[in-house]
């Protein structure tokens, strides 16, 4: 993986850069006060993280007079925000971009084509030696200078190809800009950290997003503050390593803290976090922060400890047990939620009983689990002893069911008892209407869609296969505005 160096961006100093940015846009804005509304199609691969950026970059070319498509068709401009973590997902991209090239050739041309994300920063020259179509590529960090690059690419003037690996100038540009976040809904992602040292020896992120990164509080209070202004009740913290969150503020805990003091934002939520930087006072605001909801994402990877060693992880598998029974202790409902890998290198089948072992004592609510896919340039991939896939597909699909009775039993123990639900949508029926409890949990229930951006107690008496059922609590109901 090599990192590909900026045409684009070359000065060091950010308010240059803020000031050059908003000089581009500028220019380019008076080109395109002549030209119609212009239609912006994006598709969005991979994590959270991606479906953030895809937002975001929505922001930064609204001023410029694009507007959201729900298709490729009609299309001015197509952005693929691409994910690199496993072959598949980077496969897909290219299918995709398949089908594009035809489209475009639909429209003479007319269309252009972008790629964003991991994909395009880890493989950029390549994307666009291997299909022509492509007009410009651009890395996550970089996504601020799509509009210079989309003026590159309509003027046929240089290459059109950013991947820089700064996040603060991204950030920083964005509030400069002007990129009004607009949000419709009542929840939200919003971005704290970017970036991994972790360097687990199967995963490209570390190359892809460079290292670990926190943006200031001031700028996030501020985002979260505009967010809850638009109606937003429930952010999402988002960060490759969240929980290594560390700014001017403090750490993951007291950025939670300022975040619940915000009126109006009464659950907050973060994603993904090490075990290794599950620090003390994070552990306690779990049964400190009201607003902090019980429902956490702690990938393990796997339960066998020389696999763990193998896959550079920094815990073994009772270490993991062990934090897991203290953040417990501060919250006895919590839903845990995790990843786990089958088939890594040399992994042998009592390596593999073992991480079933861990599953059932970790007790999981959900689990995110993956065959082992070989990416170049990570440690991992030259390891000998790949495992064979229909081996892995054999674990893979034992380990899904194992998870899933686990799930089911979680679901059904809500059964019976009143669970805070915030309302996020109509539901697929008439006066029907739908919202999350507190475990991130599906549920579905008869009312009006009013309450939608309401909490309201909601009485569980039914388990769907993808969500629970409920029917609003009469007596409690006067108690809409409350948690
Ligand atoms: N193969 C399979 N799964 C992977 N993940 C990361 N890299 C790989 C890989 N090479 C999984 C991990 C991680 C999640 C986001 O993706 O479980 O936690
Ligand atoms: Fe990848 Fe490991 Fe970093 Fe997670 S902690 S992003 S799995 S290197």
């Amino acid at each position: 993986m090599t990192r590909i160096s900026s045409e684009v961006e070359t000065g060091s100093r950010e308010e240059m850069r803020a000031q050059k940015d908003l000089e581009r846009i500028g220019a380019l804005g008076e080109e395109v006060k002549a030209a119609p509304p212009r239609r912006l199609y994006i598709k969005t691969y991979g994590c959270q993280m991606n479906v953030y950026d895809s937002e975001r970059m929505a922001d930064v070319l609204r001023p410029l007079g694009y507007g959201l498509t729900d298709s490729p068709e009609g299309a001015d401009l197509v952005v693929l925000n691409t994910c690199h973590i496993r072959e598949r997902a980077t496969e897909k991209v290219f299918s995709e971009l398949g089908k594009l090239k035809a489209m475009k050739a639909e429209t003479g041309g007319r269309m252009k084509i972008a790629v964003a994300g991991c994909v395009a920063q880890a493989e950029g020259a390549e994307i666009m030696r291997r299909q022509p179509a492509v007009d410009l590529v651009v890395g996550p960090q970089a996504y601020h200078q799509l509009p210079e690059l989309i003026a590159r690419a309509h003027r046929a003037d240089g290459e059109a190809l950013s991947a820089d690996f700064a996040p603060e100038a991204k950030f920083d540009a964005l509030s400069a800009g002007g990129a009004e976040r607009q949000v419709n809904g009542v929840t939200a992602f919003l971005t704290v950290q970017e970036g991994c040292d972790k360097f687990c020896s199967f995963c490209v992120v570390p190359y892809t997003r460079g290292p670990e990164w926190s943006r200031p509080a001031a700028a996030i209070l501020a985002e979260a503050q505009a967010l809850a202004d638009q109606g937003v009740r429930e952010v999402t913290l988002l960060g490759q390593n969240v929980n290594a969150y560390a700014s001017e503020i403090g750490g993951l805990a007291d950025l939670a803290r300022a975040l619940s003091r915000i009126d109006g934002l009464d659950r907050i939520r973060y994603t993904t976090s090490h075990p290794s930087d599950m620090r003390d006072d994070l552990i306690a605001a779990h049964g400190e922060i009201e607003a902090l909801m019980p429902y956490l994402h702690l990938p393990v990877q796997s339960g066998s400890d020389r696999i763990l060693k193998a896959m550079n992880r920094g815990h073994t598998g009772d270490s993991y047990l062990a934090l897991v029974g203290r953040i417990r202790a501060q919250r006895p409902d919590l839903a845990l939620s995790g990843d786990f890998i089958v088939g890594f290198p040399g992994e042998s089948d009592a390596d593999f009983e073992a991480t079933l072992a861990l599953v059932e004592a970790a007790n999981y609510a959900s689990a995110f689990t993956f065959k082992y896919s070989r990416r170049p340039g990570t440690p991992a991939a030259a390891m000998s002893s790949q495992v064979d896939e229909a081996v892995k597909a054999e674990r893979l699909a034992r380990l899904n069911a194992l998870i899933e009775a686990l799930r089911q039993a979680f679901n059904a123990a809500q059964v019976g008892r009143t669970l805070n639900v915030l309302i996020e949508r109509k539901g697929r029926h008439a006066g029907q209407i739908g919202g999350r409890s507190p475990y991130l949990q599906a549920v579905h229930l008869d009312g009006d869609e009013r309450l939608i951006g309401r909490i309201v107690p909601v009485r569980i008496d039914k388990l769907g296969p993808n969500a629970l059922s409920g029917a609003l609590e009469p007596d409690r109901s006067k108690s809409f505005e409350a948690a």
